[in-house]
């Protein structure tokens, strides 16, 4: 495996054409275009990595993946109430579903789905408990305490925070957010500003590859059948309406951010956690689905 992945990075990880880098937050345009990482974490407990692997990077929306596993944990099928299970097929900030369909988000990955699932995993709790809630789940899942929220990137995307605060208020508008807008709001761009490297990422999927166990430390996560549901959901909509694409050209169950990070789970045999700023006109990691789909070519572990 180390040669596969050293190989990746230096085909791939060398490629001249990189997408462009996400700049309508910011502080992740200034982020260097040039970083290329690949961390593969198998379910028989070894960890492969090339590149920038110790190097954290804002995950974004693959925050969206821990929030939904919280979330239903909380609420279990009620979470269900407040979002759908369809793909969108329009961009992750889009606004348009939600006049048609009474302000309830299709899917918990757009960004309307994850303020509605930050919103439910609001009860009970001020934002600040939520996001320490947050960060213990996922330093516990990465088994590294050096998992943080990088306050530069969240105070940035609340500055330019216009189409989520729209979304947030238009939801809000059909009684679909039960607390203040600003609360859920805040949730969000914190839990987006999450920074973590590809090892760290990696290691925190494993539970969606091991049937929602961890197979390390051999401690449950999820019930198997709630893995296999989030990552049911990660296949069809984890790439927004580039997920179709992502389906075909990697065959696995992913999560994109547009900090430029994939996870990708190859169900019983590994999480792959991949990282390339430069993203495709959809919002994806350009180099990063480049990699995957390479790496699919050399093991054969696409689901299909
Ligand atoms: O809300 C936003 O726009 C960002 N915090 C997250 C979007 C995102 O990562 C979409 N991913 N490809």
């Amino acid at each position: 495996m180390q040669d596969i992945i050293e190989n990746i990075v230096s085909t791939v990880g060398a490629s001249q054409q990189r997408g462009q880098v996400a700049d309508y937050i910011p502080q992740l345009g200034r982020v260097d275009i040039n970083h290329f990482a690949i961390s593969v974490a198998t379910c028989d407990g070894q960890l492969f990595s090339g590149g920038d692997a110790q190097t954290p990077f804002s995950i974004q929306s693959i925050s969206k993946v821990f929030t939904l596993t919280q979330a239903l944990g909380k609420l279990g099928d009620g979470l269900w109430r407040h979002v759908g299970r369809e793909p969108s097929g329009d961009p992750f900030n889009s606004i348009v579903q939600l006049e048609h369909e009474q302000g309830k988000p299709r899917n918990p990955f757009i960004n309307a789905g994850a303020i509605a699932v930050a919103d439910a995993l609001l009860s009970g709790c001020q934002p600040k408990e939520m996001l320490a809630e947050l960060l213990r789940f996922v330093r516990n899942l990465a088994n590294d305490d050096s998992v943080f929220i990088d306050e530069a990137v969240a105070k940035s995307e609340l500055a330019t925070g216009d189409r989520n605060a729209s979304l947030a208020h238009f939801m809000a508008g059909f009684r679909h957010l039960r607390h203040p807008v600003d609360s859920v709001l805040g949730a969000y761009f914190h839990q987006c500003a999450i920074a973590m490297t590809t090892q760290q990422l990696a290691q925190a999927g494993l539970f969606l590859a091991g049937d929602g166990l961890n197979p390390i430390t051999q401690s449950r996560v999820v019930p198997s059948r709630r893995a296999r549901r989030i990552n049911s959901l990660m296949m069809m909509c984890g790439h927004y309406d580039g997920s179709g694409e992502f389906a075909y050209r990697v065959g696995l169950p992913g999560k994109s951010g547009v900090g430029g990070g994939i996870l990708a789970i190859a169900p019983g045999k590994a999480s792959i956690a991949v990282w390339s700023p430069g993203l495709d006109p959809i919002g994806n990691s350009k180099l990063g689905t480049e990699a995957l789909e390479a790496l699919m070519q050399r093991t054969g572990w696409s689901v299909f």
